[in-house]
């Protein structure tokens, strides 16, 4: 596969993730890490054509960032729930892990993939490399706070050499394919 993208990386996350959905076209895109719906419901409402994959399973995990209680990821998943009912047939969730969820897409289908899962150095790499294929030629993918204090994983660098920004969001944008 071929990561000859350009890197960018800035503050206000969700402006950042906007800004990269075209407004005039049909847009299929998936968020993975979801919680409550906030960042989805944001992109839902300022662009009416794009559909949003929204991917988490809103279960307790060792390691996932629901890992305070199960009630508090039961919670979540009712408020994604009603962000995902407002715009009805355009947020659609899947509730599952990534890795296991990401089967269910056909390769080239999306537009855009956006990594706000577990965030350790491992994790990321798993899920770029079970994501990329499901990325149309063109397409661009990024996420947020690849360097994760919070589980003790602290990479300065990263294989993409993604800098990180204010709030550490990243991007790789013009994703080609392999020749
Ligand atoms: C930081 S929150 C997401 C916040 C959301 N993107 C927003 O901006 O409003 C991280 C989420 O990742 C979810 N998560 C944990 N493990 C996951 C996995 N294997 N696949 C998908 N989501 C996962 C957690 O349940 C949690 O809801």
């Amino acid at each position: 596969m071929n990561y000859n993208g350009r890197i960018t990386n800035r503050s206000c996350y969700w402006h950042e993730v906007l800004k990269r959905i075209p407004e005039d076209r049909p847009i299929v895109g998936v968020e993975v890490g979801v919680w409550e719906g906030n960042l989805s419901g944001k992109l839902l409402a300022a662009r009416p054509l794009l559909t949003l994959w929204m991917i988490d399973p809103w279960q307790l995990t060792k390691t996932g960032w629901a890992s305070r209680s199960q009630a508090a990821c039961d919670v979540a998943y009712r408020r994604a729930c009603e962000v995902s009912k407002r715009y009805r047939g355009r947020g659609r969730i899947l509730r599952g892990p990534s890795q296991e969820v990401v089967t269910e897409f056909a390769d080239e289908s999306l537009d855009f993939f956006y990594l706000d899962a577990i965030h350790t150095f491992e994790e990321i790499n798993r899920d770029i490399e079970a994501w990329l294929p499901k990325l149309k030629p063109g397409g661009w993918y990024g996420g947020r706070d690849f360097v994760d204090r919070w589980y003790g994983v602290e990479r300065e660098t990263y294989r993409i050499n993604a800098a990180a920004g204010v709030d550490r969001t990243w991007f790789i944008e013009s994703v080609l394919q392999p020749a």
